[in-house]
């Protein structure tokens, strides 16, 4: 059994990572299933939980930038992102360390690692009790949608990890924004918690990753991801008599079953909701004889950046996976 803990309970949580168990934990963007990671067994037990592919680097998660950076070596850029964005949904991909002791596994074998400080205080007052990197992927089985509460954590893994540290629903609900600054212009990996506009203010411009170009390097890049079990239609502007909606806005007439991520159409609400959406519309739909997902329309700045890529994923076929 999984044992549930909470946030007075940090003391514990880090007991348990130094024995090499696996702990899910809250942070501002999904739950993450955390690990010690410099203890490659503890990291290997991560994948076999998730049923993830072995090649899929995982994020180490520090407690301040001065501690992740004894890890990484960072580059002008890394340090001015940092020094703007952290603690918050950020990730750096930089080159490791001569003798950073992160398990290889932790990072895939790659010669970079991924490295972020998270804005949630539960979280940060359990890496700072652990005192090393945490390595940890979002806290669901592979490929499925990321949990951002307690429970979606305990419905895709109760016994398969040692325990889960509660800290309620998290506040941004998408992941961290994956930025590459290994290579001679920062690239985007994945786009997440802070928009691309917001990191182009700071450094200028910054190139897309490509598919073919980075998606050995990056398999989060993978098509199909975040995926429900239903089958998930975008850019819907009608709605078939078996669809769920997921609204964005004033919704689209004849649903049975909605969920409304933002009435105001406000991007941060929407992306807080995202995955709890997804969640709700795939659980509740067959009941109500639904066998399909629509979602609206959301517009591709800001956060909407993200939100779609997400959607895509989860619409994908799921032979990509
Ligand atoms: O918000 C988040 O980032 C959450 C929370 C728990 O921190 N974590 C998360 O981890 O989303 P995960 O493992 O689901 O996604 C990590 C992403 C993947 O797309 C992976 O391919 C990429 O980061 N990544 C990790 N290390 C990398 C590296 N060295 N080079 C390129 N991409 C890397
Ligand atoms: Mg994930």
């Amino acid at each position: 059994m999984t044992e549930r803990l909470n946030p007075n309970d940090i003391a514990k949580a880090a007991a348990l990572l130094r024995a090499g168990h696996l702990v899910a934990f809250g942070t501002e963007t999904v739950y993450g299933l955390g690990a010690d990671a410099c203890n490659a067994d503890a990291v290997a037990a991560i994948y076999t939980a998730k049923g993830r592919p072995s090649f899929n680097p995982l994020i180490c998660h520090f407690a301040d930038a001065r501690t992740a950076f004894k890890y990484v070596t960072p580059t002008q850029l890394a340090k001015t992102l940092a020094a703007k964005f952290w603690p918050g949904p950020l990730t750096l991909v930089l080159p490791r360390t001569p003798n950073c002791p992160v398990s290889l596994l932790a990072g895939a074998g790659l010669p970079t690692l991924a490295v972020r400080v998270p804005a949630q205080a539960t979280a940060l007052q359990l890496l700072k009790h652990f005192g090393g990197p945490i390595a940890a992927p979002s806290a669901n089985r592979s490929g499925r949608i990321s949990p951002t509460t307690a429970q979606h954590v305990l419905a895709a893994l109760n016994g398969r990890i040692a325990a889960i540290l509660d800290s309620g629903p998290c506040a941004v609900g998408l992941e961290s924004t994956v930025l590459d600054l290994s290579g001679p212009t920062p690239v985007l990996l994945r786009p997440g918690g802070i928009s691309l506009e917001a990191l182009e203010a700071e450094i200028g411009p910054i190139q897309h990753a490509t598919t073919a170009l980075h998606a050995p390097a990056s398999p989060g890049m993978l098509l199909s991801h975040y995926a429900p079990t239903l089958p998930l239609r975008l850019n819907a502007t009608s709605l078939a008599a078996d669809e769920a909606l997921l609204a964005f806005g004033p919704p689209l007439p004849g649903a049975n079953l909605l969920f409304q991520l933002s009435a105001t159409k406000n991007l941060a609400e929407a992306s807080a909701r995202l995955f709890e959406a997804l969640h709700l519309l795939d659980a509740q739909s067959p009941a109500q004889g639904l066998a399909r997902i629509a979602a609206m329309p959301i517009p591709l700045t800001g956060l909407g950046l993200a939100i779609n890529d997400r959607l895509t994923r989860a619409a994908a076929p799921r032979d990509k996976m």
